[in-house]
């Protein structure tokens, strides 16, 4: 039997597959409790977890992604680290981008995305994502069977991001080789070699620089162009290669993600038919199957917060320089906020009460499209399959099914989804 007081939810495997008893001990005992290996107090609960991602100004994101590795690269001293962080930002993981950063930074580095993420453009991807379904789903249709992530999950997110910021679509293969999610036929470790050894992100970051330096040079009509001239809010112009983190973090923070809720979704359509036949004869449940789907498997696990100041969480004093982490997937979990937590309803009422997303000034600028991505996806695979099961060979029969979750304490998401379905011409 799991000793859940003793277990390290950071190294031990055995939480990989199913988190939630372990995070229903933790809520029982507190919503806001220490776990005992690295004294980070873990957040379970929802009140706790809104309270602390919405207070930007006590709770830091310098260590949003990692927590407490790698540990924090000085001893907090005092009742407010905020001058200490500012010291030591340049040694923390991930600093030169938005989502570890605090306001003011943060409030300049996300406001260059909001020249991208506007209505007439995510209306343009979503156009395109109609398009791209059909054209990811054409690649292998006819087989009868797939492994969806990389068939379907992995192509689509990434195409829709490289849309989003305008690459060109001539150099959409290009992208799909270096990222990872490659046509069978064009697959790094091709016996000609081609393809190997790059960098994916400085690869990605080299790509949008000579994008951004020859638009900035000979401006267009075009997406690039637009990012290219951004400025920040005081009029200033940014230097290229902070424009570009902006772009290429999306890439980062969109596809994973994306490519994880996608599968989750996938994983319900096929463990339960009748909620598959519901969607298929009643399209509009769509978006609240998106939104559950989102519920029952947050991509994210833990966001990590630094207390910079003393504070109050519920009823526990936190005190400065405490890590703190909110597990999304517990919180979305909470009894107290979401009636039968355990269970997929696909009539939830509060389900956009769900916190997959994040809350407060890092909730993510990227939510509106996933939501698309998901609800036009499940549109197409609705489409052109017919009769979607999980392969029983890959993953065992419906009462012992066997699923693989990634071996990761930041993201949940299936290694792997094997389906079969008749192709719908
Ligand atoms: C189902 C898909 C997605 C999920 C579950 C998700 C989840 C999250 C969460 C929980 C955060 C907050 C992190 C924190 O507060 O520490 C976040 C931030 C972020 N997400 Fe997403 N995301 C998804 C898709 C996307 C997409 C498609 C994009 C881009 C097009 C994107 C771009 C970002 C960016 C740039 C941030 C950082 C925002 C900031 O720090 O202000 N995400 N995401």
């Amino acid at each position: 039997m799991t000793d859940y007081d003793t277990i390290d939810y950071f190294t031990d495997p055995s939480l990989v597959p199913d988190p939630h008893p372990y995070y229903d001990h933790m809520r029982s005992k507190c919503p806001v409790q220490p776990e005992p290996h690295y004294g980070v107090l873990a957040i379970t609960g929802y009140e706790a977890a809104n309270s602390v991602l919405k207070d930007s100004d006590t709770f830091s994101s310098c260590i949003a992604l990692g927590g407490p590795f790698p540990p924090l690269p000085f001893t907090p001293e005092g009742d407010d680290l905020t001058a200490q962080i500012a010291a030591n930002r340049s040694q923390l993981p991930m600093f030169e981008h938005m989502v570890t950063m605090d306001p003011p930074e943060h409030t300049d580095a996300r406001s260059l995305l909001n020249r991208l993420l506007t209505p007439k453009r995510l209306k343009e991807n979503e156009d395109f994502m109609w398009r791209l379904a059909d054209e990811v789903l054409d690649d292998f249709i006819e087989a009868g069977s797939c492994e969806f992530l990389s068939s379907y999950a992995k192509p689509f997110s990434l195409l829709v991001i490289a849309d989003l910021l305008g690459v060109p679509e001539e150099d959409h293969e290009e992208f799909r080789n270096v990222l990872g999610a490659p046509r069978p036929e064009t697959q790094v470790g091709r016996l000609d070699g081609s393809n190997v050894g790059l960098n994916p992100l400085e690869w990605l970051d080299d790509k949008f620089i000579s994008y951004l330096a020859e638009r900035r040079k000979n401006p267009r009509n075009d997406v690039l162009t637009g990012l290219a001239t951004s400025k920040y809010p005081d009029g200033s112009t940014p230097e290229l290669i902070e424009v570009a983190r902006s772009a290429t973090f999306l890439f980062a923070a969109g596809q994973e993600t994306t490519t994880k809720l996608l599968s989750a979704s996938m994983r319900v359509l096929g463990d339960h038919p009748e909620i598959q036949q519901a969607l298929r004869e009643d399209r509009s449940r769509i978006p609240t199957f998106v939104e559950e789907s989102l519920r029952m498997d947050a991509p994210v696990k833990s966001q990590f917060r630094l207390a910079k100041k003393p504070a109050k969480v519920g009823d526990t004093e936190v005190k400065t320089g405490t890590i703190v982490m909110v597990c999304p997937g517990a919180v979305n979990r909470d009894p107290n906020r979401f009636d039968d937590p355990h269970e997929f309803h696909l009539d939830r009422k509060n389900v956009r009460e769900h916190i997959a997303f994040g809350r407060g000034v890092h909730s993510c600028p990227g939510g509106p499209l996933a939501r698309v991505e998901g609800r036009v996806s499940i549109e197409r695979l609705l489409d052109r399959m017919a009769d979607i099961t999980i392969d029983e060979e890959k993953h065992g029969p419906a009462d012992a099914r066997r699923y693989e979750y990634e071996p990761t304490f930041i993201l949940r998401g299936l290694t792997e989804i094997n389906i079969k379905y008749t192709p719908v011409s």
